[in-house]
């Protein structure tokens, strides 16, 4: 009898200290399992004198009741527990500030290039693309621009080697093209070049966009309709445009292209220096050397060209005085755009 008894005692004890559920289970086989405690006081009633077995066994079962009745109740007990532990680890808590996910945007040289590429392509362009670490070839010698030319002065060209150089201008795209293509051909090529260069309005690296266009008879008319299209539609069509002779030992005649100056309305000042026009781009008619570089019949074959700085008119759209704002990332500057 005080055997079962003190079943009952250290039961209690053990199952007081039990935290997990894992620990009950020990503890039903170590008490209720096939060779546990209980059961084997149950195998030994029989060996117990008639006269004191059924109170024995009374006893017992008791503690066989209880112990199992105990076990449930602390089972039950953990898993409320477990769940409360759960339900407040997941708890999200809707009184605090959200979580602040900054949008990015597009930088106004991307937006100015894609806006650039927009018009050209609804004036039925195609865009290709070449290399900005470009053969000295390409570069100058295709261009008309051999070795020891003077014209190579204007552009302060970053070297790789003797015979590669960082691209200064996007007209080596022309070459490119015409070695691989046939006209009629009306393409615009953007693009990351590079000059060592830098002050108020000259970085390292700027962006520019070649055309041109080639075909049986294109026309000096032709360039000129298509950079006005061009210009109104950017700007605006009030906006006006000159053409002025110039040089590029790529075009034949060559022109530089003004527009009335969009901070005075052409009435002068400082930013267009009192002549109320502002510089925009370099074209001409290609010349027919560079035809003959590509092997195309110079003969048969016309064709205009045009290059532009897409920083500039970026800086001439929105006001920006300074191009090196353009690459100094600050968050006040990118965000107005
Ligand atoms: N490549 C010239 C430059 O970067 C710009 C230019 C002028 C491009 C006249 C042309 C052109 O295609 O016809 O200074």
């Amino acid at each position: 009898m005080e055997e079962i008894l003190s079943l009952k005692k250290s039961f209690l004890k053990e199952s007081k200290s039990a935290r997990s559920l894992a620990e009950l289970q020990q503890l039903r086989v170590k008490y209720l399992g096939k060779k546990g405690l209980v059961t084997s006081k149950l195998k030994t009633l029989s060996t117990i004198s008639p006269e004191l077995r059924p109170a024995c066994g009374r006893a017992v079962n008791e503690v066989k009741r209880y112990i199992t009745e105990e076990l449930r109740k602390r089972e039950t007990l953990l898993k409320e527990e477990e769940h409360k532990r759960l339900v407040l680890s997941e708890a999200i808590d809707i009184t605090l500030p959200g979580k602040f996910t900054p949008f990015g945007r597009e930088h106004p040289v991307n937006k100015v290039l894609s806006e650039i590429i927009g018009i050209f392509v609804s004036m039925g362009f195609e865009v290709e693309e070449g290399p900005e670490v470009e053969l000295d070839y390409y570069n100058f010698e295709a261009l008309n621009m051999p070795k020891d030319h003077p014209a190579r002065d204007m552009q302060d060209t970053f070297y790789i080697s003797e015979d590669v150089v960082l691209r200064t201008h996007t007209s080596p795209v022309q070459i490119r093209v015409m070695e691989r293509r046939r006209p009629p051909l009306k393409i615009i090529a953007p693009g990351k070049v590079y000059r060592c260069d830098a002050d108020i309005s000259h970085t390292p690296m700027f962006h520019q966009v070649e055309g041109f266009m080639v075909d049986t008879d294109v026309a000096f008319s032709d360039l000129k309709g298509v950079l006005e299209s061009f210009i109104h539609s950017f700007f605006n069509v009030e906006t006006p445009v000159r053409f002025r002779p110039s040089f590029f030992p790529f075009t034949e005649p060559s022109a530089e292209v003004d527009i009335g100056c969009t901070f005075c309305s052409g009435k002068g000042c400082r930013v267009c220096k009192n002549t109320g026009w502002l510089e925009i781009l370099g074209a001409g008619m290609i010349n027919p050397r560079v035809f003959e570089m590509v092997g195309y019949d110079v003969d048969l074959y016309t064709g205009f060209a045009f290059g532009m700085g897409v920083e500039r008119l970026a800086m001439l759209k929105y006001s920006i005085d300074d191009i090196r704002l353009f690459f100094e990332n600050d968050m006040r500057f990118l965000r107005q755009f």
